[in-house]
C-alpha cells in the first residue's frame, strides 16, 4: 500500500515538473497584452493594397510550418523561449525603415510598447537561461522578411504584407502560450 502511494507521488511529481510552468505574469497578463497587440495591428492595416494577393510573396514570407509544429510539441519553457524570440525579432523588424508604411507613428510605437512588455513579462517566466536555445531557423525566417522589405523598397504594399504575416505569427504564439495558462 505504502509503495503504491509512493509511486503515485513520484508519478505526480514527475508529471507536474514536466508539464506545468507556473508564472503569474503569464496567467494574469498575457491574454490582455496579446489582444491589445492584435487590435493595434488591425488599426495599422491598409486595405487598399493588393500585394497580399501575390501568392509568391506570401509564400516567401510565411513561417515554415515545421517550426510551429516543433514548438507545439516542445516543453512548456521552450514554448515561452520560442515566443520571446518571435517578439524580439518582431521589434527588430519594425525598427526598419517604415516611412512609407500606412500607419501612424503613434500606433506603431504603441504596438512596439505592448510587444516589448510581453517579451519582458514572458522572460520573467523563464528559469533556465535561454540564450543557447536561440532558434536559428526562426531567425532566418525573420531575415527573409527583412530581405523582402529591402527588395520591395520598404513601400506601403510590402509593409502591409509584413503586417499580415506578423499578425499570423503572433496569433500562433498566442495559441501556444494559451495552452500553458492555468
Ligand atoms: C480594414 O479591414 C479590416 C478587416 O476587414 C477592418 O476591420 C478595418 O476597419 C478596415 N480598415 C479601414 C481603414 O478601412
Ligand atoms: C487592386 O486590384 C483591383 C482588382 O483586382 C484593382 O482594381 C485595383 O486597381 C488594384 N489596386 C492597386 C492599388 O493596385
Ligand atoms: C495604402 O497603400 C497604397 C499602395 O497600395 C498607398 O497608395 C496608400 O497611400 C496607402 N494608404 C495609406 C493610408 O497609407
Ligand atoms: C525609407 O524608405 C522610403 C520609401 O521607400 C525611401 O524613400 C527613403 O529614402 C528610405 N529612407 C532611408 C533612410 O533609407
Amino acid at each position: 500500500m505504502l509503495s503504491r502511494i509512493l509511486s503515485v507521488c513520484v508519478f505526480l511529481g514527475v508529471f507536474s515538473a514536466g508539464s506545468s510552468l507556473s508564472c503569474r505574469w503569464m496567467d494574469h497578463k498575457f491574454r490582455q497584452f496579446s489582444k491589445d497587440s492584435f487590435d493595434l495591428l488591425d488599426t495599422m492595416a491598409n486595405n487598399s493594397t493588393n500585394i497580399t494577393e501575390d501568392a509568391e510573396a506570401r509564400h516567401t514570407v510565411a513561417l515554415p510550418h515545421e517550426l510551429y509544429s516543433q514548438a507545439s510539441k516542445a516543453a512548456a519553457e521552450d514554448k515561452v523561449i520560442f515566443t520571446v524570440q518571435i517578439l524580439d525579432e518582431t521589434m527588430t523588424l519594425f525598427s526598419k525603415n517604415h516611412s512609407a508604411a500606412s500607419w501612424e507613428e503613434k500606433t506603431v510605437d504603441n504596438f512596439l510598447g505592448v510587444v516589448s512588455r510581453q517579451a519582458d513579462g514572458l522572460r520573467s517566466c523563464i528559469r533556465s537561461h535561454g540564450h543557447k536555445k536561440h532558434n536559428k531557423k526562426l531567425h532566418m525566417s525573420f531575415k527573409r522578411l527583412t530581405h523582402v522589405l529591402q527588395q520591395k523598397g520598404h513601400g506601403a504594399e510590402v509593409w502591409e504584407l509584413i503586417r499580415k504575416e506578423i499578425k499570423s505569427r503572433l496569433m500562433r504564439v498566442d495559441q501556444l502560450i494559451s495552452s500553458l495558462l492555468n
